[in-house]
């Protein structure tokens, strides 16, 4: 048995616990909506490495609904900022229902784009050109979050064309109050074909992996958009994803998750995994019932939930010693005498604020009083990201201007900041080049 075995057993057992349940209705106020089988029920995980696990009815093809809201803010954010795009539309929970008229009293802003009000005008900010129509940018968009071309299932948009005067009635209210920057018809018709785009889950599982791995596509590495927008979208989906429960869904399942009247549901681990369901039978909130419960059962049995203390990866700093304690010291008596001056601190694994705060700590405790010389020992570092190369580079000029000696042994340069050396401080390929230069130099 292998951790692949594990996951999909996970999805096939929620898939035979949750099958036979008959709660909920289907939508039916898009005609066509009410035509899906009842009974089809899939899921399916994209993990970071772009493994796709699935089970059930992941390859049915439905239409995404509301699930398209987050990916076409992330193009709006991607396309015009934030500060931009915060201009038109909030960030906000509404506590109200998707089709609600959430907009701010004073400005007429919708709450935030995960409500019908702000998605509308979302759509409405992507730009409309001859060479790039607003909706063929809208679905290649899409289709390069799931992975491959999408296209739309015309009945259902025709069905909701004919019977969506609510959102039209939304769009014309928020004109009326003043943001809504393109005509509202327009805005509305190309809000009713992204809804209509067709998805399985396993692409909508790639869409939500997609947004947790940082705006790359883990399938096709196609960095669709920057990790700034993923996490911009993410918090939306976090605090107004599922509309009146959101707070509700954050408190039991903790996952940023979107859901539409279709049945699609999906939710992110940041960093960890995309998962979708799909199940038509909705709550009276418009989310898929079983899709609820297996997500809510699996967030549970994994230990998935965001605010979860997660389990801390092997810890950062290995060692904090004097050069002489270290196995390759010379033994000789004059060197032992530099060396005991030398204190050693060595780092392993991928360096992100919280670690660079720990090899900070470290590198202050290993002793101003009887230590004049540090060597910081990175060879066991896998990556480091550019926060905790600046805050490790500050503190190792902190402690040279201090009048501390600092060496590090760093043979892949990840100190090495364009073409600059690791700051103030010394770089050696070893530690014991590193030791001895900070011995010779007492001894100087
Ligand atoms: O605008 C509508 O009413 C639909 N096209 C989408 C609504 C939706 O999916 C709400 N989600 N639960």
């Amino acid at each position: 048995m292998n951790a692949a075995d594990a996951v999909t057993d996970a999805l096939r057992e929620l898939h035979t616990r949750y099958a036979g349940l008959r709660d909920g209705r289907l939508a039916d106020y898009i005609p066509q909506l009410a035509l899906a089988d009842p009974g089809a029920f899939g899921l399916a995980l994209v993990s970071m490495d772009g493994h796709r696990y699935s089970t059930g009815d992941a390859d049915l093809p439905f239409t995404v609904q509301s699930v398209s809201k987050p990916f076409v803010y992330a193009l709006a954010l991607s396309l015009l900022g934030l500060d931009e795009v915060c201009r038109w539309v909030g960030a906000e929970p509404s506590g109200e229902a998707f089709n609600a008229i959430s907009l701010e009293p004073d400005t007429g802003r919708p709450a935030n784009a995960m409500v019908n009000a702000g998605a509308i005008v979302t759509t409405a900010l992507v730009p409309d050109t001859r060479d790039a129509p607003r909706f063929d940018r809208i679905l290649g968009f899409l289709g390069r979050f799931a992975g491959r071309r999408l296209d739309v299932d015309e009945q259902v948009y025709a069905s909701e064309a004919l019977t969506g005067d609510r959102n039209r009635a939304l769009a014309y209210l928020v004109r009326s109050a003043g943001p809504l920057p393109v005509d509202p018809v327009a805005a509305v018709e190309t809000y009713f074909r992204q809804c209509a785009v067709r998805v399985t889950a396993l692409d909508l599982a790639a869409m939500a992996a997609t947004l947790a791995n940082g705006g790359v596509n883990p399938l096709t590495g196609d960095a669709v958009v920057p990790e700034p927008v993923a996490a911009h979208v993410l918090a939306v989906m976090a605090t107004c994803g599922m509309y009146d429960v959101s707070g509700d869904w954050l408190l039991r399942v903790g996952l940023p998750a979107k859901s539409g009247v279709s049945g699609g549901l999906i939710a992110a681990g940041p960093a960890r995994f995309g998962l979708a369901t799909y199940s038509p039978l909705l709550d009276p909130a418009g989310t898929s019932v079983r899709g609820h419960l297996a997500i809510d059962a699996l967030s549970e049995r994994f230990g998935l939930h965001l605010m979860h203390n997660p389990a801390l990866a092997a810890s950062t700093v290995t060692m904090v010693t004097t050069a002489d304690d270290l196995p390759a010291a010379p033994a000789g008596e004059r060197e032992r005498a530099h060396h005991e001056r030398v204190a050693v601190v060595a780092a392993q694994g991928a360096l992100d604020f919280t670690a660079a705060e720990r090899v900070l700590y470290a590198l202050d405790e290993s002793g101003p009083q009887e230590t004049a010389a540090v060597v910081l020992d990175l060879r066991p570092v896998t990556d480091i990201d550019t926060v905790a190369r600046a805050m490790l580079r500050s503190g190792l000029d902190r402690l040279t201007a201090g009048g501390r000696r600092v060496a590090v042994a760093d043979p892949a340069g990840r100190l090495v900041e364009e073409g600059d050396e690791a700051g103030a401080a010394r770089r050696f390929a070893s530690r014991e080049e590193a030791v001895d230069w900070c011995a010779s130099g007492r001894a100087g």
